[in-house]
């Protein structure tokens, strides 16, 4: 039987009154394909699984898992990283310090990312860098960083166009070895972050929908791409609130290149290309 969309609303209900979860603003389309995919995964009706919900705490964990998406990859999109590094880190480079929060971190490839080049551009150590996803699986995986080889080999083009080549200087080139970062083990097929990188952030358990900065500072950047993408538009707008509130002044907001702020909240930043600066 297909899934209607009353069922859905009852699914998002039940999880909202026997958790802290609230997806009654997630696109509909995709939770609709995710709790499709759930129902076959676990063999299971929608009253089952209404059912599961209401009796199996540790259940609703996992239906989190099932329900976020969390693709990710190294140096994602290598154009704005190229931007973040020569129009928002050179910019930050004076500042004593330099708070980052990556917002919806999945398993981590985004955080290294930040401190891969933080590290190439001598500002590694007056970084403070956190990171937060609702689903906990993909933050014990981001911990131990530990990614395969094979399925993975586009991470070292990126890496080459963001950390070796220079957009804005052709002829300049940075022979930086992956070795640097990464213990690179072809035969086992895994790469794993060195610890010098792995042990900095500060991984946390964060829902951006019901809580808002849970981190006691405020930030000179923050990151959250590819989420906002599977909220209403409204639940977007209550979401860059709490991260325009969590910037300093002139802070840096980075969405995915497929993501924009929209609605009477741009006015509360400057946007530049890719980049929205906290407005004055
Ligand atoms: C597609 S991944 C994006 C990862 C990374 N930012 C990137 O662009 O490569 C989206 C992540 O957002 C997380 N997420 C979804 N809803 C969330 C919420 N309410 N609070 C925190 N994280 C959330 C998911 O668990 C998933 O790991």
């Amino acid at each position: 039987m297909p899934v209607t969309p009353e069922d859905i609303s009852k699914v998002i209900v039940t999880i909202k009154n026997y958790s802290s979860y609230d997806f009654s603003q997630y696109s509909k389309k995709s939770f609709t394909r995710r709790i499709e995919k759930v129902l076959i995964d676990y063999r299971l009706d929608i009253d089952k699984l209404i059912n599961s919900i209401k009796n199996k705490p540790e259940f609703i964990e996992d239906l989190v898992r099932s329900i976020t998406v969390n693709t990710t990859e190294l140096f994602r999109d290598p154009r704005l990283w190229q931007t973040i590094r020569y129009r928002v880190l050179s910019k930050l480079a004076s500042n004593r310090k330099i708070n980052i929060w990556h917002a919806g971190s999945s398993t981590g490839q985004e955080v290294y990312s930040m401190l891969i080049l933080l590290n190439e551009m001598g500002l590694l150590d007056q970084a403070n860098v956190f990171a937060s996803d609702i689903n906990t699986d993909v933050l014990k995986k981001a911990k131990i960083g530990e990614y395969s080889y094979r399925f993975n080999l586009e991470y070292f083009e990126n890496f080459d166009k963001v950390i070796k080549e220079n957009p804005f200087k052709l002829d300049e080139f940075s022979e930086v070895p992956y070795e640097k970062y990464f213990d690179v083990n072809k035969l086992n097929d895994t790469i794993k972050v060195k610890d010098f990188i792995r042990k900095k952030p500060v991984w946390l358990k964060h829902d951006m929908v019901t809580e808002g900065n849970i981190f006691n500072t405020k930030f000179d950047l923050i990151l959250c791409r590819n989420v906002l993408i599977y909220f209403d538009t409204d639940l977007q707008n209550r979401v860059i609130n709490t991260f325009y509130q969590s910037l300093f002044r002139n802070g840096i907001l980075l969405l995915g290149v497929h993501e924009s702020i929209m609605g009477a909240i741009t006015n509360n930043f400057i946007k530049s290309g890719l980049v929205y600066q906290k407005k004055k």
